[in-house]
């Protein structure tokens, strides 16, 4: 198994994502949704916000809205953005932009050809094959992309991602997915999880694709891993989190939802 956790570099530093916590938080206690049990906690939501205002793209592609809190942090992170939201179930929307525009559809069903790719950032929160996505999405000539449900190599995650596949573990659809929440699992279409055997050549794909792969480090690490084994190297490998002790009380958010980091990832092709 490899580990790979970056390939080329990001205009940010470590320093940077540590500076721009407070402002974060700030935001971020006026969130629209304060329980998005199903949906993004903390540590992704300051990831997403972090790289959207790094990336400043002109149109935004948000893919997986659930309750809406992810439509509400990209229009902070990026106000001048055009946001096209996506979910295949409109209606668990409770927060509801007045500025993005709705599909109730796949990513796949909807016509790009009139977006500026080389301005439009794609946000996958969808649980879908994160292959796919990338490789369909560069036939259409995106570039950028964020992966929320980067799971790692082993019986986890609903859905093949870039990091399993830099793994070569492949995804096997049909087993119990150890701590997956009873809502995820009617999200789960049988038609799109298909099986994918261990292999090397997904990873050799992105190797020659990607100019840029960064897996975005958590604030803080738990000792243990919302599957209930140890967060080990060697289990889960994981960018060295910006924090390994949380004293501001204010932080503490970070060291609460500390498990709900899922390896979120920025991938730019070439
Ligand atoms: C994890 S939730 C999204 C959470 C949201 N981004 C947030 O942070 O609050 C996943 C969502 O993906 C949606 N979904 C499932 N399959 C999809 C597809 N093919 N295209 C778009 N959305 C999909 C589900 O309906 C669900 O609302």
């Amino acid at each position: 198994m490899q580990h790979i956790q970056q390939i080329g570099a990001v205009s940010w530093s470590n320093e940077e994502l540590k500076w721009a916590i407070p402002t974060f938080l700030e935001l971020y206690q006026n969130r629209p949704i304060k329980d998005n049990q199903g949906g993004m906690k903390a540590p992704h939501a300051f990831a997403t916000w972090f790289m959207l205002q790094k990336l400043r793209p002109k149109n935004v592609i948000e893919s997986g809205i659930w309750k809406g809190q992810s439509t509400w942090l990209i229009e902070n992170a990026v106000p001048e953005a055009k946001i096209y939201s996506l979910d295949i179930n409109l209606s668990i929307r409770e927060y509801i932009s007045e500025s993005a525009t709705y599909y109730e559809k796949d990513f796949f069903e909807v016509d790009w050809t009139h977006l500026d790719k080389s301005q439009t950032v794609l946000f996958f929160d969808d649980h879908q094959n994160a292959l796919e996505r990338i490789r369909k999405g560069q036939e259409m000539g995106f570039k950028r992309f964020i992966f929320e449900d980067n799971y790692p190599a082993g019986n986890i995650g609903d859905c093949y991602s870039l990091k399993k596949a830099f793994q070569y573990a492949g995804f096997q659809s049909n087993k119990n997915y150890r701590g997956v929440k009873s809502m995820l699992r009617e999200w789960l279409k049988p038609s799109r999880k298909v099986d994918i055997l261990p292999n090397k050549e997904d990873a050799q794909f992105l190797s020659e694709i990607l100019e840029v792969y960064y897996e975005f480090p958590p604030v803080f690490k738990a000792t243990q891993t919302r599957w209930g084994d140890d967060w080990t190297e060697d289990n889960y490998p994981t960018p060295q989190p910006l924090y390994t002790a949380i004293k501001a009380k204010e932080f503490q958010v970070f060291e609460q939802e500390a498990q709900d980091y899922t390896w979120i990832c920025y991938a730019q092709i070439k």
